[in-house]
């Protein structure tokens, strides 16, 4: 299947065609310098190189480069309960139209080589909203669009931000007690996320996989820590958060995340998603955070208008693709 070698390439190789890429991480945020950008992507693309069970494809002739990679996710197979994967690279250059075209498809056809390989059944890829040629590539290449992701960012340095004062709403962090019952408001609370949207998953099999993520995530297993949002001392929903170690430590700003929120049914509208979004960016201003982010789907007009109210921008978009395997 197509041209690629399996060779693993240099850093400098893969620098050169990042520097061609049409979208570099934080390119949003005019105080991260182009060079810095570059180091961050080389360190991410690397690191996937890199990795043990990675299977890598690479292209690499005179008119066109291209490389992909495809990983195997032992956490989402699990829970899935079929063997997935994920492509964490697939980006590619050609001297014009037509080489590019050219290598795009060559490039998808090895990431099909490298799903066969790897026996995936499962596989998941996000691209940059603007890398829409790569999209249709793999479209042809029996993916599907599952999702679109709009990215929302909210700057943290300056004034601390004031603490929210809502009557009858306390935001606090988690603790192992309060597992039981962010498990069921986990397990109740999602309906347009890219797995319950995927015709191929159950919505047991998906409201099961946020039970278990929000579970681990008050155990500390992922993510940098969970606040919980009460109503009249009853516990109404959760925000997780994050951190992007690698941004720290590549241009010395740490990017912070709020990953997933929900509120009970019986909570909403009475503005506890506002308020567990205010704190949480106070809790990353306060662990020395440079920005926070929230992502929500395209089609998740409630969670964005939160995160508009809470003073996040619009940053960034995105899309996630699925390829199912009829044979895995
Ligand atoms: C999205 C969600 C978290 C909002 O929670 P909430 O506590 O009801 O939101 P808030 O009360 O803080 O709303 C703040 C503002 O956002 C907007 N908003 C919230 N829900 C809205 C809705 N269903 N439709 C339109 N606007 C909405 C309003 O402007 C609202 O202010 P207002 O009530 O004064 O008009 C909640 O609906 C939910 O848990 N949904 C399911 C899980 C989910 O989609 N999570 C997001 C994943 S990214």
């Amino acid at each position: 299947m197509g041209e690629a070698s399996k060779a693993l390439p240099s850093a400098e190789w893969v620098r050169d065609l990042l520097r061609s890429s049409s979208a570099l991480p934080y390119d949003y945020y005019p105080e991260v310098t182009a060079e810095e950008r570059l180091e961050y992507a080389l360190r991410q693309t690397m690191s996937s190189v890199e990795s043990p069970s990675a299977h890598c494809a690479v292209i690499d002739h005179e008119d066109r480069q291209g490389l992909a990679v495809t990983v195997p996710l032992a956490w989402d197979s699990d829970v899935l309960g079929v063997p997935a994967g994920r492509v964490t690279v697939f980006m590619f250059s050609g001297v014009d139209q037509e080489t590019t075209i050219k290598v795009s498809g060559e490039l998808a056809c090895s990431v099909r080589g490298q799903i066969d390989e790897l026996s995936l059944q499962h596989v998941s890829v996000r691209l940059d909203a603007r890398e829409l040629l790569a999209a249709q590539t793999l479209e042809r290449a029996g993916f599907e669009i599952v999702d679109g992701i709009l990215k929302f960012s909210h700057a943290l340095d300056g004034t601390p931000l004031a603490p929210t004062d809502l009557p009858g709403i306390q935001i606090r962090e988690a603790t192992k007690a309060d597992i039981p019952k962010l498990r069921a408001l986990a397990e109740s609370g999602f309906i347009y996320d890219r797995f319950h949207n995927d015709p191929r998953l159950s919505k047991e099999t998906s409201d099961r996989l946020h039970g278990i993520w929000t579970e681990n995530a008050v155990r500390g297993k992922t993510g940098a820590g969970v606040l919980v949002g009460e109503v009249d001392g009853e516990v109404g929903g959760f925000f997780i958060l994050a951190e992007d170690k690698l941004a720290k430590e590549v241009f010395g700003k740490s990017v912070g995340t709020l990953v997933l929120i929900t509120v009970g049914k019986a909570y909403r509208r009475r503005g506890l998603a506002k308020a567990l979004s205010r704190e949480s960016l106070r809790w990353l201003q306060a662990r020395g955070n440079r920005w926070g982010e929230v992502g929500t789907q395209l089609a998740n007009t409630p969670a964005s208008s939160v995160y508009l109210a809470a003073g996040f921008r619009m940053a960034q978009t995105s899309l996630s693709l699925r390829y199912w395997s009829p044979g895995a």
